[in-house]
């Protein structure tokens, strides 16, 4: 079973969306998830402390390494788990969490529980407090803002206008509040439901002070 430690060289110290931080936070709660739902630690275990690790985005700002990420880590864990010894089956159900966890591609869902558990706990991450900080820096990082006001094209169509920012707020309403009606798991649900309740207080509350209002 890969440990904590080994996973952590898998991972860049230096990205605050994609880096080992993530991964400790979705395998603590995949433990949570699995240990409620029952399901099979190990499995879960290592397909957490895998799942990312391989295709970060690069330091120049190429995305192509992400799209395809979830392919490269299921390659990668399989490296890593026949040089322990584990027996095919196994490899194989943890390359199904792999990859089925990627949120933009669906043409492999998570049919197993572990593989929803690892899917759960990736998608709560993008959520609640922890959803608006990792929201903001990766704006950030492409020189974005917090908040700028969505066009009305945007409000009502999900594109945006020619020349239109992607703000962290952006995000939400594109992405991050539909991740709840995604969840697999009832638990996964319940935490999803919270946690968006507070992301989108979180965004009213951030309009009101830009309006001077509070
Ligand atoms: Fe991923
Ligand atoms: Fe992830």
């Amino acid at each position: 079973m890969p440990t904590i430690e080994q996973a952590r060289s898998w991972y860049p110290d230096t990205d605050p969306v994609h880096g080992f931080d993530h991964v400790l936070r979705v395998y603590r709660l995949a433990e949570r998830l699995a240990t409620v739902e029952d399901a099979d630690l190990e499995i879960v275990r290592a397909a957490v402390l895998l799942h990312d690790a391989q295709g970060s985005r690069s330091a120049g700002g190429d995305h192509t390494g992400r799209r395809v990420h979830h392919h490269a880590a299921a390659d990668f864990a399989r490296q890593v788990l026949e040089a322990e010894g584990w027996p095919e089956a196994r490899i194989a159900a943890v390359q199904h969490c792999i990859l089925s966890h990627r949120f933009r591609d669906d043409s492999e869902q998570p049919q197993t529980l572990e593989a929803q558990i690892l899917f759960d706990a990736d998608k709560l991450d993008a959520i609640g407090a922890i959803g608006v900080a990792r929201a903001i820096a990766y704006a950030a990082r492409d020189g974005q803002p917090a908040f700028s006001q969505p066009s009305e094209h945007f409000l009502n169509t999900g594109e945006k206008e020619p020349g239109e920012g992607h703000s962290s707020y952006h995000e939400f309403l594109f992405k991050l509040q539909k991740l709840k009606e995604r969840m697999y798991t009832p638990n996964g649900r319940m935490l999803a439901e919270e946690r968006n309740r507070f992301m989108s207080e979180f965004y009213h509350r951030l309009q009101a002070e830009l309006r001077g209002d509070r």
